[in-house]
């Protein structure tokens, strides 16, 4: 026990640790919110290794770790992935629609990999295609030894006003904080149906030797919710595993061999950068740490995929990457400038809905603006208001080992609509092609409670009568 020392608006004052206190002091500037609230003493330490939520499933070579994404680009594909510690075993998915006899079957592949002195388990990726849409399958793996049954919904055909509700969460790590963050996503009555997850997941990276221990822990974590829901991957800086002083010097390693996406069926080159058509959404997933100048094989395939967008089909053009563009935090401030010069027009030109980002350790939403004047000798470098903009939120605030980012640059930037150091989870529910709703919730609340939200409304499709650009 102790005491801590917390500051805020000018003011210092000290909180026993382990006492629940609970303030919202909400300053209003002259710009956006920047909220004070005190969190109540919580844990920036990972989950010790014996922990619940890293329990190795009971039997022989049982698969661990089990994990889905969307396996096409439509959403008529799953790609189902697990471990198993003590040999290959199969690789095998039999699944089958909830109300049916017949059982289908898929094939996979196994791999492994090393990282300086560890050794993986037997990692196995297997594509489910041709699956009905909006349709509840069970499936099962580990077919030989120990099986283990899991579910997942398919979402509905792709269509303008297919309503679907996307979770947000980044920065996961595996603290008591991370655990806090699921099951508060989990238990949100909005009811997540796929995670857009924004880069850094196990941050094993900050243990010695990157110890790849806290991968497997990580998988183990988080299978109660993607074993049954398809998360969508965006590479952080975290998953870069670069560390030539211990013989690894091939960056994100560990991520590409655990965490399979479809990059291929975008036209993709590399699994660092894609993009999935879901419901009444396109998303684009794009690497903030990878090649992004102009001619490199991700700004290629990023300018001619805006191309592809069918606005009349997907409404909703969301785009995923892990280091924000808009960032009035001090942690990582500006880190994003090289993006936005790259890429900012872009997104404004193809009137992109929203930007989801993370790395910042913390909640932020901004303001429709954007900075795409500027020509080096004009002096109009600030951000000004532009309904063709994107939304910028950050939502870094998973909760991993190292901390929040409580301190923010002031005053308050304008762009900057609301920013709060809290831990939390987004929702971004589609209700149909001219609305949608983004909610921010911190983990303290009741599940129930928005902190902050804000309704976006699609510039493309401004009524039902007409779209209000043409884009293709
Ligand atoms: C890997 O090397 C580190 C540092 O030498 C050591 O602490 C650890 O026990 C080793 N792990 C294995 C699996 O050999
Ligand atoms: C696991 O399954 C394989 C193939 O069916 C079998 O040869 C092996 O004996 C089994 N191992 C155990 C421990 O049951
Ligand atoms: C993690 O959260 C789950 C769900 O609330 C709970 O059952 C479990 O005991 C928690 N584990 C730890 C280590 O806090
Ligand atoms: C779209 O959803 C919004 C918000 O729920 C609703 O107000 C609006 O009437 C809906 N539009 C149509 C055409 O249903
Ligand atoms: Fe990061």
């Amino acid at each position: 026990m102790g005491f801590k020392l917390y500051s805020f608006a000018g003011f210092s004052f000290y909180l026993f640790v382990g006492l629940t206190l609970h303030l919202q002091v909400l300053e209003f500037c002259s710009a956006g919110t920047t909220s004070s609230y005190v969190r109540k003493y919580n844990y920036d330490i990972d989950m010790p290794l014996d922990s619940d939520v890293f329990r190795v499933p009971p039997g022989y070579n049982a698969p661990q770790q089990v994990h889905i994404t969307q396996g096409d680009s439509e959403g008529r594909g799953v790609i189902v992935s697990w471990i198993t510690a003590d040999e290959p075993g199969s690789n095998i998915v039999l699944y089958w629609p909830e109300n049916s006899k017949h059982i289908f079957r898929a094939d996979g592949i196994v791999l492994t990999y090393k990282y300086y002195n560890y050794t993986s388990g037997f990692i196995h990726h297997c594509t489910v295609e041709d699956l009905e849409y909006d349709t509840k399958y069970n499936y099962e793996v580990g077919i030989g030894n120990t099986t283990r049954q899991f579910w997942f919904v398919t979402p509905p055909k792709v269509g303008p006003d297919v309503p679907y509700t996307f979770g947000l969460i980044g920065d996961l790590g595996q603290t008591f904080d991370s655990n806090t963050t699921v099951a508060h996503y989990q238990l949100n009555p909005a009811k997540g149906q796929t995670v857009l997850y924004v880069g850094d997941l196990s941050y094993a990276d900050d243990y010695p030797y990157h110890n790849n221990i806290r991968w497997d822990t990580w998988g183990r974590f988080t299978e109660r919710s993607a074993a049954y829901q398809p998360w969508i991957w965006t590479a952080g800086n975290h998953e870069i595993d670069f560390s030539p002083n211990i013989g690894e010097p091939k960056p994100f390693k560990p991520y590409t061999h655990r965490y399979f996406v479809p990059y291929r069926p975008s036209d993709s080159t590399s699994p660092l950068w894609y993009s999935i058509k879901r419901a009444s959404a396109h998303i684009i997933v794009m690497s903030s740490y990878s090649g992004y100048g102009k001619y490199t094989p991700q700004y290629k395939w990023f300018t001619s995929e805006l191309s592809r967008v069918n606005r009349n089909e997907t409404p909703w053009l969301i785009v995923l990457m892990h280091c924000p563009m808009y960032n009035s935090y001090e942690t990582h401030y500006m880190e994003g400038e090289t993006m936005r010069v790259m890429y900012e027009k872009w997104l404004v030109e193809y009137k992109v809905d929203v930007v989801f980002a993370g790395h910042v350790h913390s909640y932020e939403r901004s303001e429709r603006v954007s900075n795409i004047r500027y020509n080096i000798v004009n002096k109009r470098c600030t951000p000004t208001k532009d309904e063709s903009a994107p939304v910028y939120i950050t939502i870094g605030d998973g909760g991993n080992l190292e901390g929040l980012a409580t301190k923010m640059t002031e005053p308050q930037p304008e762009y900057s609509a609301y920013r709060e150091a809290s831990f939390g989870h987004g929702i971004f529910d589609v209700k149909n092609r001219t609305h949608a709703h983004f909610s921010w919730h911190r983990n303290q609340d009741g599940v129930a409670i928005e902190a902050d939200s804000v309704w976006l409304h699609n510039r493309y499709w401004k009524t039902m009568a007409e779209p209000s650009i043409a884009v293709s």
